[in-house]
């Protein structure tokens, strides 16, 4: 049976990568409306990403007898503006997560939950990865997103991305 402060904060981390989801979903169309495929096609994939994100945290709750306690998922802002300012916030918001995932280690550390712990730690590593790509892009935007031709290459540039499924256990 897991530790009931540390399954309380798990839950809330399932309802923050949800809304993150929810976030990326309303980027991408956005991105669609604006004709930027590319860029839609990312946001789409990051949002299957953050679902995945939250499942792993479910059946590893489920795998520790722990209990589910879903919440509301907050709506997403819906008004969105260029791309580069829409990159930024995306950075704002992963390092908003990056700060949530430390806080569930610190917790679990502080429970002697050394399981969640140690199962915390992939997330941790994740939160680097999508920090250092969206800020990649930003640099890129920051550089060259006035220029439309190099806009049109970066579009394509992003469509590449793949969907790979990340899964517990
Ligand atoms: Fe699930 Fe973008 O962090």
């Amino acid at each position: 049976m897991i530790n009931t402060k540390v399954e309380e904060i798990l839950n809330e981390q399932i309802n923050k990568e949800f809304y993150s989801a929810y976030l990326y979903l309303a980027m991408s169309a956005h991105f669609d409306e604006i004709g930027l495929r590319g860029f839609c096609h990312w946001t789409k994939v990051q949002a299957r990403e953050e679902v995945d994100h939250g499942m792993i945290i479910f059946d590893y709750l489920i795998a520790r007898n722990g209990n589910i306690n879903l919440k509301q998922i907050e709506a997403p802002q819906a008004d969105f503006q260029d791309p580069l300012q829409i990159f930024e916030k995306i950075y704002e918001h992963e390092k908003s997560v990056t700060s949530s995932i430390e806080c569930v280690a610190y917790m679990s550390e502080d429970e002697c939950d050394m399981a969640t712990r140690n199962f915390i730690d992939w997330y941790i590593a994740e939160q680097v990865e999508e920090e250092a790509t969206v800020f990649e892009i930003i640099k890129k935007l920051q550089m060259f997103g006035s220029d439309k031709t190099i806009l049109y290459h970066l579009d394509k540039e992003l469509a590449q991305r793949e969907y790979k499924q990340h899964k517990y256990a």
